[in-house]
């Protein structure tokens, strides 16, 4: 093993040895290289005279561009545009993203959390700690309602065992009991990677204050009986709440609680700033010891510069200027309000009389999504003839779950989608040739 990492995993062992038995082998064997980045990044300081150590090219002092891209760019400077990000981002962006998340999560404000590592949006950072934490037949746990992509991140390139809990009890609120079954189950293993994400794709549920009470008390307990726990808080549709859930990651109420459980926020503007394809998300650690967090950024950074090297400059720049701006939260305000007007429609419409018997559906109050639990048809065959006869586009989950996404349905079509639905649902049922049991 290269001595950085070997150097790296003593000072883990050293501080936190749970922390350290989380590490996948690959995790293990990561650091990050005193390579040209780091010999650029010295150089960036003290070469005042000539700088001739990274590979990009400049031109009267300025990173060398072509006029007509320049041009279409108007308003940012070359030097925030070109030039190769460090593979953990901009710090300025990096210490924006942190002061937000303080902002945000109020539980934060006396815990031990790392500088926000940049990643190229969730999904990377996701990768990434899987990429960490994740070997060959590792338990991840997580709900029966699930982003259907955790299977190729988790399962399919690390080759863990996803097992899921019930989402919801019989009253229709998180199910604290099939959590903690699901969970002390990995006592034998003594390891565990936890995966959660509210607000939930796809069922829109983000749980309130009892059961957020009752989860922690679930990894307490697993802790306490032996179980090193990775805990992922996938926080991508974190702000959109508009009920009574908590409103704050499950991160701040996790930091710092028991050695042996190591918070991991992946999070980022995407969802939240509406910026799908700018491609900006963040990584943050949490832990009792600056020295592990430093370390585990060391382990990341290396990651990063072997798989992408670095997110977009360009995009990081787009986003760091939004945090700042004075427009910034008004906006924001602005749009929470149309999505939240949006699910406040579809609640109200679902719970008619009418469409009792054929449309079901999931606790839901927050994020992008709802989720309809169908009694009498089948989803896939519905979710086609939809298609094929409405031309409405819906994803089918499993053969009863149909996932509608409120997000992108202006709030005076949805009294028309849903009335195609349930026509689309009795056209079947006239038939008689959907059942979905
Ligand atoms: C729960 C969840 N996590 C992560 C992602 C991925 O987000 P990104 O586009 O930032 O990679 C999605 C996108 O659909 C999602 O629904």
């Amino acid at each position: 093993m290269n001595e950085l990492a070997t150097h790296l995993n003593d000072i883990i062992k050293k501080y936190n040895p749970h922390v350290f038995n989380l590490l996948s082998n690959m995790g293990k064997k990561l650091y990050y290289p005193k390579g040209i980045l780091s010999q650029s990044a010295e150089a960036t300081k003290k070469a005042t005279r000539f700088n001739a150590t990274i590979g990009i090219a400049t031109e009267k002092k300025v990173p060398m561009h072509f006029e007509h891209i320049q041009e279409s760019l108007q308003g940012y400077s070359p030097e925030d545009i070109y030039p190769y990000a460090p593979p953990s981002g901009k710090l300025e962006l990096r210490k924006e993203w942190k002061r937000k998340l303080l902002r945000d999560n109020p539980s934060l404000h006396d815990r031990l959390i790392g500088l926000p590592i940049t990643t190229n949006a969730l999904t990377h950072g996701l990768s990434l700690a899987a990429d960490l934490f994740v070997e060959e037949n590792d338990t991840i746990i997580l709900p029966d309602k699930y982003w259907g992509n955790y299977q190729t991140i988790f399962h399919v390139r690390r080759g863990g065992n996803l097992k899921t809990f019930k989402l919801f009890d019989n009253s229709d609120t998180f199910n604290v009991l099939s959590f903690r079954q699901c969970l002390l189950q990995q006592k034998d293993a003594g390891k565990a990677i936890v995966l959660l994400n509210f607000p939930n794709n796809p069922t829109g549920y983000t749980p309130k204050e009892r059961e957020v009470e009752g989860i922690i008390s679930v990894l307490m307990e697993a802790a306490e009986a032996g179980i090193n726990l990775a805990v992922i808080l996938d926080d991508a549709y974190f702000g959109l709440f508009f009920e009574d859930s908590v409103k704050e990651s499950l991160f701040g109420r996790l930091a710092g609680i028991h050695p042996r459980i190591l918070p991991i926020k992946v999070d980022g503007a995407t969802k939240e700033n509406y910026v799908w394809g700018l491609r900006v998300g963040f990584l943050t650690f949490a832990a009792d010891s600056p020295i592990i967090l430093e370390a585990l950024e060391q382990k990341t950074n290396g990651l990063i510069r072997g798989t992408i090297s670095s997110s977009s400059h360009l995009s990081q720049t787009i986003i760091l200027r939004s945090l700042q701006s004075s427009q910034y939260e008004e906006e924001k305000y602005k749009k929470h309000n149309i999505m939240k007007r949006r699910a406040m429609k579809v609640k109200e419409i679902i719970t008619r009389e009418k469409y009792k018997e054929a449309l079901g559906f999931y606790p839901f109050n927050s994020g992008y999504f709802m989720c309809l639990k169908l009694n009498q048809v089948d989803a896939e065959e519905l979710r086609l003839h939809l298609l094929n006869e409405y031309g409405v586009g819906t994803i089918a989950i499993n053969t009863t779950d149909l996932r509608i996404a409120f997000s992108c349905v202006e709030e005076e079509d949805l009294e028309e989608l849903f009335e195609l639905i349930y026509r689309g649902i009795n056209d079947l049922v006239i038939k008689g040739v959907s059942k979905n049991v």
